[in-house]
Order: C-alpha cells, then sequence, then structure tokens
C-alpha cells in the first residue's frame, strides 16, 4: 500500500500521508517518488484548485527525512543527490501554482517541517504532541531542503536563527506566537479548518503575515541591521562550539548566503554544505549517539523476560533539600505525579513546596507548559513532617543526608509506613546500595535512583540494582525515570557507580597536576578544547569540594591506590571553600563567571612552575578517564558500551562528538591507547597501568564497536 493518498471533495483536494507499518511518518526516495506523482495530478488536474497536506498518524504529522537513507550515505556525490532531491519536491511545493496548505498535528520536524514551510499557509492541532523544530544540528548537519531559506523569511532572521542553530523545537503556541504557524485550533478540527482556508486560497484570500516575522524590527530586515546579527550570531556560535562541531557555522553561511544572493543561490549553498557534512566525522558520531539514546528509550532495563513495570502515580520524598525538592519538582512537572514531600521541619518543607512550584511557574513563563497543565500540576506537590499520604505511595525516594544510618533510617521507617508493594529508591551519590537495603525489610524492592544536580535539567538517572533488586522494581524505576524525561541507564551496585566512578581518577589527575605547578587556566582549557563544557577544576567546583572529597575517600577505600584522592582538598574546605555554592572553591564567584583565586595555589602547596610537558597534561587527564571506562565496563558496571558512552555524555559532559569514552577508545585505537598508557606509568607511576581488558583487546585487535 502506498504512503500517500489522494480524495478531491469540492475542488479541494486531501493529500493524506501514512506510511504503513511505522510508527511515525518519514520522507524516504520511495515516499518521494509517490509525493512527486501525487503533486503531477495536483497540478494537472483543472478540478483541483487547492489541497491540504496531512497525516493519519496518531501522533505525528512528519518527522523527518529517513534516516536510514542519510546513515547509509557513503561520498559526498551520494549526499549532494539526496538532498538535491528533498530540495526539488520541497521546489514543486512552492511552484505548484494552487494553494497548499499543511495541516499539523503531531511532531513536524527537520525534512517535515522544510514541507510544511514550503506550504502556502500552516494550520496546527493544539496538542502537547504538535511540535515543530528544525533539529539537524543536532545529528551534525543542517536543514538542507530549503529550511535555511523560508524560515528567516517567514518569521524573522534572529527567531529563525535561533531555532537552526540551536536545534530548537518549538511547541505549537510558541510557533504560533513566532509566525511559524498561521493559526491553531483543536484537533478535532484541524482538518476542516485546512480544508476552509485551502478553500479561501483558492479564492484569492490572503493571509496577512507581518513580513519577515515580527514587524518592524530594523536588525532582521535591513541590510547593515544583518551584518550586525550574523556576526553576533557567528561569535556566539563559536563561543559554543569551541570550534568541534561545524554544522552551526555551515547553516549560518547558508542562511546568509540566501540573504544577500537569493534563494536558488542560497539552496545550492545548503546542498554543499550538507554533502560535506553528511559524511563527514562529527555527523557520524552524532548519529550514533542519537541512536544510542533512542534505543535507551525503548530499554526497559531488564535482560531476558519483561516483567510489568508497576505504574507509579504517587511518589513520596524523604528529604526536601537541595535534590529532594529538584527531585519533587521534575516528578510534578513531567510525570505529572502526586507528591508528598518529608522533611524534620516545616520551615525546610515549605521552602522546599514554593522552591518546587516557582520551577513549575517558570516552566509555564517559558512556555514549555500552559496555564491549564501549570493550574493542575502546582497542587500535586505537599509536604508535611509526618507520614501522611505515605501509604498510598507507589514509590518512596529517600533523599536525606549522605550518611548510611540516617539512610536506613529513614527507609526502614518508610517500609512501616508504605504498602507491601511499594517501592523504595535511594538517590545516594556514594553509598552503596545493598548497604541501605541491609536494614530493610524487603531488598527486593529497594533500589537506587542516582539523580544529578541540577536534576531539573540534568538528564541522565543512573538507575542502581543490587544482587536482590526484583526485576519488576527495576523495571518501574527505569520506566519511572523516563516519564521524568531523563534517559535512564541500568547500573550495578559498585563504588561510585558508573559517573562518579569514571570521574575520580579524572579529578584526581587534575588536582595532582594542579599541585605539580600546572596553572588551573591550563587545566581547564585543555579539557574545554578537548570538548568539555567545563574542565575538571571548574567542575570540582560545580559539584562541590565538600562532595568531591567524600566521593573520592569512598573510591579510594574500593579501588586502592589508582584513586588516591589529591590532597590539599580538606583543606580547602576546611576554610569554607566548597566550590560555587558557598562563593568560593578554585575560582571566586561574584557576579557571573568565576576568577580564579591565586590564594588556592599556596593552599594546596602547589609547585610554583611546571615541568610537565602539555601533551602530556591532556593525556594524563584524558587516559586517566578512558582506562578506567575500560576498567569498569569490564566489571560489567554498566550493561554495554553503549550505556557507559551515554551515562558518560549526558551525566558529566563528554563531548559527543567523540562518541563517549569507549567510542573514543576505538577512534584512538585500542592499541594505541595501550601503548600510550604505558608510556605515562613508566613516566608517571602505576596508576596509568592500562586496563587488563584494553591489552586483552588490543592482543586480539577488538574494538567496543563493529559500526563506525
Ligand atoms: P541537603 O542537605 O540539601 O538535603 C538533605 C535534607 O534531608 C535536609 O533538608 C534535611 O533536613 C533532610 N533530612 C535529614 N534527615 C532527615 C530525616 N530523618 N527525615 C526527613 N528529612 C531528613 O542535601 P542534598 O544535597 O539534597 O543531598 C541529599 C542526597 O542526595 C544525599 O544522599 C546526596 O549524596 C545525594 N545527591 C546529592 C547531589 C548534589 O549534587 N547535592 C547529587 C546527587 C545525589
Amino acid at each position: 500500500m502506498g504512503a500517500l493518498s489522494l480524495a478531491v471533495v469540492d475542488g479541494v483536494a486531501r493529500l493524506t500521508l501514512d506510511v504503513s507499518g511505522e510508527p511515525v511518518n518519514t520522507v524516504s526516495r520511495a515516499v518521494r517518488a509517490e509525493f512527486e506523482a501525487h503533486l503531477d495530478r495536483l497540478q494537472s488536474d483543472a478540478e483541483i484548485r487547492a489541497a491540504i497536506l496531512i497525516s493519519r498518524k496518531p501522533e505525528n504529522f512528519i518527522a523527518g527525512a529517513d534516516i536510514g537513507e542519510f546513515v547509509a550515505l557513503r561520498t559526498r556525490d551520494e549526499a549532494l543527490t539526496l538532498v538535491r532531491a528533498g530540495q526539488l519536491l520541497t521546489e514543486r511545493l512552492v511552484s505548484l501554482g494552487k494553494p497548499i496548505v499543511a495541516a499539523i498535528h503531531g511532531a513536524c520536524l527537520g525534512g517535515g517541517l522544510e514541507a510544511a514551510l514550503a506550504c502556502s499557509y500552516r494550520v496546527a492541532s493544539e496538542h502537547p504532541k504538535t511540535m515543530l523544530g528544525l533539529p539537524e544540528v543536532r545529528l551534525g548537519i543542517i536543514p538542507a531542503a530549503g529550511g535555511c531559506q523560508r524560515l528567516p523569511r517567514l518569521i524573522g532572521l534572529r527567531s529563525a536563527l535561533d531555532i537552526i542553530l540551536n536545534g530548537k523545537t518549538l511547541r505549537a503556541e510558541q510557533a504560533l506566537k513566532q509566525g511559524l504557524i498561521d493559526e491553531l485550533v483543536h484537533p478535532s478540527i484541524l482538518e476542516e479548518v485546512a480544508l476552509q482556508a485551502a478553500a479561501r486560497l483558492a479564492d484569492g484570500w490572503r493571509p496577512k503575515r507581518p513580513r519577515g516575522g515580527i514587524p518592524g524590527l530594523l536588525l532582521d530586515r535591513s541590510h547593515p541591521g544583518q551584518a550586525v546579527v550574523f556576526s553576533r550570531a557567528r561569535r556566539s556560535v563559536i563561543k559554543k562550539t569551541g570550534g568541534h562541531y561545524p554544522a552551526p557555522l555551515a547553516a549560518l553561511e547558508a542562511v546568509e548566503h540566501g540573504l544577500k544572493y537569493g534563494i536558488t543561490a542560497g539552496l545550492d549553498c545548503e546542498a554543499a554544505h550538507f554533502a560535506e557534512l553528511a559524511v563527514g566525522e562529527v555527523s557520524k558520531q552524532l548519529v550514533q549517539v542519537f541512536f544510542a539514546t533512542s534505543a535507551l528509550k525503548k530499554d526497559p532495563g531488564v535482560e531476558g523476560k519483561v516483567p510489568e513495570a508497576k505504574a507509579v502515580v504517587n511518589v513520596a520524598v524523604i528529604g526536601a533539600g537541595f535534590m529532594g525538592s529538584a527531585i519533587a519538582g521534575v516528578a510534578v512537572a513531567e510525570a505529572k505525579s502526586d507528591v508528598r514531600l518529608r522533611d524534620t521541619t516545616l520551615d525546610v518543607v515549605a521552602r522546599s513546596v514554593a522552591t518546587a512550584r516557582s520551577s513549575l511557574e517558570s516552566r509555564y513563563q517559558r512556555g514549555q507548559i500552559t496555564k491549564h497543565e501549570f493550574d493542575q500540576r502546582r497542587y500535586l506537590l505537599s509536604g508535611g513532617t509526618d507520614w501522611a499520604g505515605f501509604g498510598r505511595a507507589d514509590l518512596v525516594i529517600e533523599a536525606v543526608f549522605e550518611d548510611l544510618e540516617v539512610k536506613q533510617k529513614v527507609c526502614r521507617a518508610a517500609e512501616d509506613v508504605t504498602g507491601s508493594e511499594c517501592i523504595i529508591a535511594s538517590n545516594t551519590s556514594t553509598i552503596p546500595i545493598g548497604r541501605i537495603a541491609a536494614a530493610v525489610r524487603r531488598p527486593q524492592q529497594m533500589i537506587g535512583m542516582h539523580f544529578f544536580s541540577p536534576a531539573e535539567q540534568m538528564p541522565l538517572l543512573e538507575v542502581i540494582v543490587t544482587d536482590k533488586t526484583a526485576p519488576w522494581v527495576t523495571a518501574s524505576a527505569v520506566a519511572f525515570g523516563r516519564a521524568l524525561g531523563k534517559t535512564v541507564i541500568v547500573v550495578q551496585d559498585r563504588p561510585g557507580f558508573w559517573v562518579n566512578r569514571i570521574l575520580a581518577p579524572y579529578l584526581n589527575e587534575a588536582g595532582r597536576l594542579l599541585k605539580e605547578g600546572v596553572p588551573i587556566e591550563t587545566l581547564d582549557e585543555t579539557m574545554t578544547e578537548f570538548g568539555f563544557p567545563v574542565g575538571p577544576i571548574a567542575l570540582m567546583d560545580e559539584i562541590g569540594l565538600d562532595v568531591v572529597l567524600k566521593a573520592s575517600a569512598v573510591l579510594h577505600d574500593a579501588y586502592g591506590d589508582r584513586m588516591r584522592p589529591t590532597d590539599g582538598l580538606e583543606l580547602m574546605t576546611e576554610q569554607g571553600r566548597m566550590g560555587r555554592k558557598s562563593g568560593r572553591g578554585f575560582y571566586s564567584y561574584g557576579k557571573g563567571r568565576g576568577k580564579v583565586d591565586r590564594a588556592v595555589y599556596e593552599i594546596m602547596s602547589a609547585a610554583h612552575e611546571s615541568s610537565v610537558p602539555h601533551d602530556d597534561i591532556r593525556s594524563r587527564l584524558v587516559y586517566a578517564m578512558l582506562n578506567e571506562a575500560a576498567r569498569a565496563l569490564d566489571d560489567e558496571v554498566v550493561r554495554s558500551a553503549r550505556d557507559g558512552d551515554i551515562g558518560a555524555i549526558l551525566g558529566m559532559g563528554f563531548p559527543p562528538f567523540r562518541g563517549g569514552p569507549l567510542r573514543h577508545l576505538d577512534t584512538v585505537g585500542i592499541a594505541t591507547a595501550v601503548t600510550a598508557l604505558e608510556e605515562l606509568t613508566a613516566r608517571y607511576g602505576s596508576r596509568f597501568a592500562p586496563a587488563h581488558i584494553l591489552k586483552k583487546m588490543s592482543a586480539n585487535s577488538e574494538r567496543y564497536y563493529t559500526n563506525l
């Protein structure tokens, strides 16, 4: 059966897209060919005066081009042929000679939005699933079916650049505000409104649109104004990408070229850049990250027969501090859970409820949720100092002080006041879940849910299972984590879990280099140049030096000398230097960015001058992490290299364009990595001894991934 069907009523054609056997519509070669044939008919049939383009999928308009065809591209020429075909199709929509209205319900992304932009009019449904955007740069490519040309002409240069350069997706209401769509209607009348608009357009009606989007913006329209916008955007892209991601700059050029020399020249520029980027290294890595993250979204988190996940509706959080209140806020905002918070004083509870509500309010103000959703959700949150409401909890998450006895006590007490099927999760960052579970009566229902700070923003959740955790409990925690909008990796209950374990040797090494006299700026710049969003010293300040100290002591205990923490951190914390949260750590924080505090060198007894060659700074830092990642995967802390890589990217900002630590080992070459580690061992000590598994893989010429 074809993907498209055409019906004509009263001179208006309804072109319906429904790619069979797929949950979403994507545009493949076959679909494109069908499209072309239908456009021939639309053009030649004199009875047809106008048309609408609509999808039959319950929650999707067009998700984009067929990514399978895209990843199969091997040469620049193949990529060029593909992109030209896409451009041809959108060009045909534009020059149809008859009005065509896009009736958008569900995701309208990438090539889907470019098709809609090529239509004469856009009506969208008022529905949370209706999202419009151009996420191409996230895959290392650019919108190249006219998106870089038509979007700025429709909504104005600055709004268009914001969407294209950041790979942004808008909800339907925001899209209406920005002029991306013409009308917003209830889903039940979408088709009818689109048909009426098509008929009116055929009768000569012209919708009034502010030219170039928001009216009166000189910057968007005049040539000198545009020049200012482009130069600002270029500077900001370079700063953000550190030169590692070529796509945003290419997109910027395609937009600029088109505005200067016209759409045809702009399309040529889009096509040339697309072809180059599509077969480039960065795009290939980003696509793999995308595939891995998508696969994780469907992964139930347990092997073999998958038990049914328990529906988590009522959540109780113990400890309404920094993490507890953030977790409660996310549960309400994302999962629409009914949340009960508990702490030792009403003051703390009240503050925490207020914080969670104000974060909900700011979501509403940023247009992420509607007024109705805001009103509904803010009353889902309540709290107290007693156990009221715990009886109906499906899940309890404890986020009390990082102290084994306190945690054991609250978990045991929670068991007494909850139903027999309630799951109890700990948000501990360092304490083995098994040790907390030793104090409860139902250890099979105890699990770790390790959120990262700030919990509202950080996309990763480590779900930690002990050898006693029941599979249905794991499946339920994973499903709930996903409902919170997190990417979830399932991790074994070993000290440091995954993220902190591979982070520790890296941070320790940074501390050691600092003591050897390497300036803080050099350390941080070396790693931001490698692609991390912040360097290791600034990262310690973000995490909190007290937290780093606590975690590194646990890891030192567990793994011995190779995890020996940096001397001097205690002295820092004794002086109240806890990092950003206390206003000073290695940096001192006034308003805005921190400045290196020179007094720190004295406190840390750092050498006055460093003799460490520059290349060694980078390899010591990077290999400390890669080696530990190899070891931890070999210990089966994570279930696969895929989980480990995504965990590192989302949990600590490992550069996505390098694909994660394990994929990066593949890129470097396992044998090369072993040689480098052996050299570092000879020069700097046994902590660099290559992981056994790396030596074995090197001897057998193995790699972590077979693709790429
Ligand atoms: P916090 O000190 O801000 O909050 C702890 C809260 O627990 C306080 O409000 C305290 O009054 C309350 N509390 C203590 N004993 C209690 C009891 N018996 N009953 C009820 N409430 C009690 O600490 P934070 O930073 O929120 O950390 C909480 C947990 O989250 C710790 O286990 C920590 O390791 C973990 N964590 C912290 C991260 C961070 O970046 N701060 C990141 C990930 C995990």
